[in-house]
């Protein structure tokens, strides 16, 4: 199963019975996040993107599918604090670039890591974080060491991390995170 889809199944799960207040997707990009996380009925969803195509196309996945309960900015994601200041249940941040677009606009360590702290300060008794990494490119693979840092340092007898990755000798494939504070 792909990572992309694995993610979709573990939040849908974990949201089961739970509440679903507020939504953040992290990496719009093409909107499959974003239309998911709408689909599975969070109250409000706030997307961020820097590249106009990212929002344009996520806003277009979500006219069409006649939901609208989402918000789109256009801004890093390392500014969420600036317009979230309230609780997250759920965040979902696919790093890296977009597929057939532009590859040197890509997630950054430094700013990736800014925008896991303003989640985690705001994160609900039942959120959670969920994150893909994709170690098989320069910048890509600098994130990913950070993320693992980032999530070295958590303390575990408040959090629950999980990780996925394929088990193909490759070390260089994408790899999901998955937060949750331990109840
Ligand atoms: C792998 S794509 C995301 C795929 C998307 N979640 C989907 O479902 O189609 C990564 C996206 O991160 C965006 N991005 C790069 N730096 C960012 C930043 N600092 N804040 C928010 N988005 C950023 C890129 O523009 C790109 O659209």
């Amino acid at each position: 199963m792909a990572l992309t889809r694995l993610a979709h199944k573990l939040v849908r799960d974990h949201f089961t019975g739970r509440p679903k207040e507020l939504a953040v997707d992290g990496t719009c990009g093409n909107g499959h996040d974003t239309e998911f996380l709408a689909r599975l009925e969070f109250d409000q969803i706030i997307g961020f993107d820097i590249q106009d195509g990212a929002i344009l196309n996520t806003q277009k996945r979500i006219d069409n599918a006649k939901l609208n309960n989402v918000t789109l900015i256009k801004t890093g994601h390392q500014n969420l604090a600036q317009h979230i200041d309230r609780n997250i249940d759920c965040a979902m941040f696919n790093f890296g670039y977009l597929p057939k677009a532009d590859k040197s606009i890509t997630t950054i360590a430094q700013t990736s890591i800014l925008a896991l702290n303003s989640v985690l300060g705001n994160l609900s008794d039942t959120g959670l974080i969920s994150m893909i990494c994709y170690p098989g490119h320069t910048e890509g693979t600098v994130e990913t060491r950070s993320v693992q840092q980032w999530l070295h340092q958590l303390n575990t007898s408040s959090y629950c991390i999980t990780k996925f990755e394929s088990n193909h000798p490759n070390s260089t494939t994408p790899i999901l995170y998955q937060v949750s504070k331990k109840q």
